[in-house]
């Protein structure tokens, strides 16, 4: 961990029951750096990184992701107010969708590609990720999953024993809907980089929660439980360490998708701690603000559209970034769910279209593009959206969660995938 720069996602996959009939949180572990038997399986591996590649705000950078809450809930919440003290609340932060999964997968490759459900997809190798950005220029990268079984799981979800109520029938604590990086093929598929798609046993071996279906106070102690005490664990939060908690949308699909994020860690200057910033953000932000940051090239969609992409404003302050400033009246309503044409929608599907290759991000450079990628199918050419529903047909880029799992990649071949 001490040379591991990006930290894309820490994501806790417990979904331990329905709001309605919401269990009490129990610490999986004796800390968040121990190792433990409810996890599955234990750790075997760490990431063994040598280069760390210096930024200009900060150094390291941990998304820590939790589910589907609205922000007045979690604002509200003593532990988040705790954590606002110490760091910066964003109030104006949004998901770009509903429901969860599109989400996750654009946080990561800026964009959604239409996709309006958590079913299981992936995105073929020519798709740009994040990923691409951080290795060309040698920033260490890793993701960990809470309750993945194993280290580069690729299932469609996991049950465990549930070790909060024993007794009970075993839990699917791990989905991979939550997981975006073993969506995309360019990460998933090679071999070097799956091992960096890890568990949380894993966490505590290379140091040195998602809330979803359970209430706030699930997420708040968790986070009590395992945030609190990284927080003031240098081999974690360094004094260049930027850490995100958030969440992946609003529960309330009638209001607008507004989700509480707080900026935290060593790389906040003293005098902004316990402030507020009122910029609008999306999932996008943390893309462009890793591009700002590392000067990383781009991936040419969300993450360069400047209505979506503001940088966090104490990195755009340090580094002379210029952010939009977008009027209240004029931010979009963020749910595109059954609107948004594309490659993961079977009802309205488009083809993959080619990221804008004239773009310029955040961090002054230009786009990155994949091998594969077909450099002409720009979204103007793209054919008017189809509903292969009409023709009994999914998305080629569906799956079947029954026999998806394992490895490989085992496309989806009719209709009943879903
Ligand atoms: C598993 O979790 C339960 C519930 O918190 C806890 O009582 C138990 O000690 C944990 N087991 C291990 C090996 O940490
Ligand atoms: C430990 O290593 C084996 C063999 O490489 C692998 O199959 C297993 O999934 C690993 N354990 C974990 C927790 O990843
Ligand atoms: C969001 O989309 C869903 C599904 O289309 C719809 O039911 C809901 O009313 C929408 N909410 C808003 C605020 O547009
Ligand atoms: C990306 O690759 C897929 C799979 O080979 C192909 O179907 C698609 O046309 C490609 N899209 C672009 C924009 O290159
Ligand atoms: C789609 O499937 C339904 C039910 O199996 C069938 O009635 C219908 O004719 C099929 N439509 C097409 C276009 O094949």
């Amino acid at each position: 961990m001490a040379r591991l720069a990006a930290v894309l996602l820490l994501v806790s996959s417990a979904r331990l029951a329905s709001a309605a009939s919401a269990q009490v949180f129990a610490p999986p572990s004796r800390g968040p750096l121990v190792q433990t038997a409810n996890y599955t399986s234990f750790s075997n591996s760490t990431l063994n990184d040598k280069h760390k590649t210096k930024g200009k705000a900060f150094n390291r950078f941990i998304q820590v992701w939790l589910e589907n809450t609205d922000f007045a809930t979690a604002a509200s919440t003593p532990v988040f107010e705790s954590l606002a003290e110490q760091g910066i609340l964003l109030t104006n932060s949004m998901a770009v969708t509903h429901p969860s999964e599109p989400n996750y997968v654009a946080a990561i490759g800026g964009d959604f590609f239409g996709m309006h459900d958590d079913n299981m997809y992936h995105v073929p190798s020519n798709i740009s990720t994040v990923v691409d950005l951080l290795e060309e220029r040698g920033v260490t990268w890793a993701t960990y999953q809470e309750n993945m079984p194993t280290t580069s799981f690729y299932g469609f979800d996991y049950h465990a024993k549930n070790y909060i109520s024993p007794g009970s029938a075993d839990y699917p604590y791990y989905v991979r809907k939550h997981n975006p990086l073993m969506i995309y093929d360019a990460i998933s598929q090679d071999p070097k980089r799956v091992k960096r798609i890890r568990t949380f046993n894993d966490f505590a071996n290379d140091v040195v929660n998602d809330a979803h279906d359970t209430t706030i106070d699930f997420a708040a102690s968790f986070l009590e439980y395992w945030l609190l005490p990284l927080l003031t664990d240098p081999r974690v939060n360094d004094g260049e360490t930027l850490i995100m908690v958030t969440f992946d949308e609003a529960e309330t699909y009638s209001q607008q998708n507004r989700i509480a994020s707080i900026l935290l860690g060593g790389a906040i200057p003293l005098k902004l701690r316990g402030t507020e910033d009122d910029t609008l953000y999306t999932h996008y932000s943390s893309l462009s603000t890793v591009q700002n940051n590392w000067g990383l090239k781009s991936l040419g969609r969300g993450d360069t559209n400047s209505d979506l992409n503001n940088v966090f404003s104490f990195v755009a302050v340090k580094t002379g970034h210029k952010n939009t400033r977008i009027p209240a009246d004029k931010v979009p309503q963020f749910n595109l769910t059954g609107v948004a044409p594309g490659a993961l929608t079977s009802a309205l599907f488009q083809p993959f279209p080619a990221p804008n290759l004239h773009a310029t991000g955040a961090g002054g450079r230009g786009v990155l593009v994949r091998p594969g990628l077909d450099k002409t199918l720009t979204p103007d050419k793209l054919p008017a959206p189809v509903n292969l529903l009409n023709l009994n047909k999914t998305t080629p880029w569906q799956m079947s969660p029954r026999t998806g799992s394992g490895g490989a990649i085992i496309p989806c071949a009719n209709s009943a995938c879903a």
